[in-house]
């Protein structure tokens, strides 16, 4: 087996740990004495995690020269996206049982419920056209779709802290590590201009 074939496979089953973990401990009775806090915490930390992640794949196949690994960045994609929808689905059904109307009056009051809800649409139209075919359709287009994944990471992290439930640290550390993803960017175009 190619090693990019076993890399996928762990790493495919690795992503599914947070959301199995989720379903036992809810079994189990063991999601805390606020289960819906509980969930919406794990699934947030989760996307934003392997949003984060995904942006990595590029520099590391720049800099590794290993190019296989860019077939990581999908996949990876998709799983943030997943805990995304996972989180949103928290918020929508067990915060506000699909009551629409509260739940547009609650991303125009709370600022931080509204970069979430801008963050996950922007995840949802790349989802969307994630696939082979799209990539075909769109052509140069869906390369310059796919950049916005630099905005949602950029307002998934500052919903993040916004939330203002964790510590200044953590949010520091996400925002360093963004920084040095994003910056590697502009460099490489700096430098192959
Ligand atoms: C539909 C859009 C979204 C809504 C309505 C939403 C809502 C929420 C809510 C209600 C909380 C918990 C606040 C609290 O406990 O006081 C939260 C926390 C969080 N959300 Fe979102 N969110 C959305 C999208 C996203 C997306 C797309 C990401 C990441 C890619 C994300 C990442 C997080 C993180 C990291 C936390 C903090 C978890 C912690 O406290 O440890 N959210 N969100």
């Amino acid at each position: 087996m190619k090693p990019i074939v076993l890399l996928k496979r762990v790493i495919f089953a690795a992503a599914l740990i947070p959301a199995g973990t989720l379903v036992v401990d809810a079994f189990r009775g063991k999601l805390t004495a606020n289960p819906i806090d509980f969930i919406t915490d794990t699934t947030g930390v989760w996307a934003i995690r392997l949003l984060i992640t995904t942006l990595s794949i590029t520099p590391l196949r720049r800099l590794t020269g290993w190019n296989p690994i860019i077939q990581l960045r999908r996949m990876l994609g998709l799983f943030a996206f997943f805990y995304a929808t996972l989180h949103f689905l928290t918020w929508s059904v067990l915060d506000w049982f699909f009551d629409v109307r509260s739940m547009g009056e609650d991303v125009v009051k709370r600022p931080f419920i509204t970069l979430g809800m801008a963050t996950f649409l922007m995840l949802l139209s790349l989802a969307v056209t994630s696939t082979k075919a799209s990539v075909r359709k769109l052509g140069k287009k869906w390369t310059q779709l796919h950049r916005l994944i630099y905005a949602a990471s950029i307002t998934a992290l500052t919903h993040f802290w916004l939330v203002g439930k964790v510590t200044v640290t953590e949010v520091m550390y996400w925002a360093v590590v963004l920084t040095a993803l994003l910056g590697f960017r502009v460099w490489w175009v700096v430098r192959h201009a």
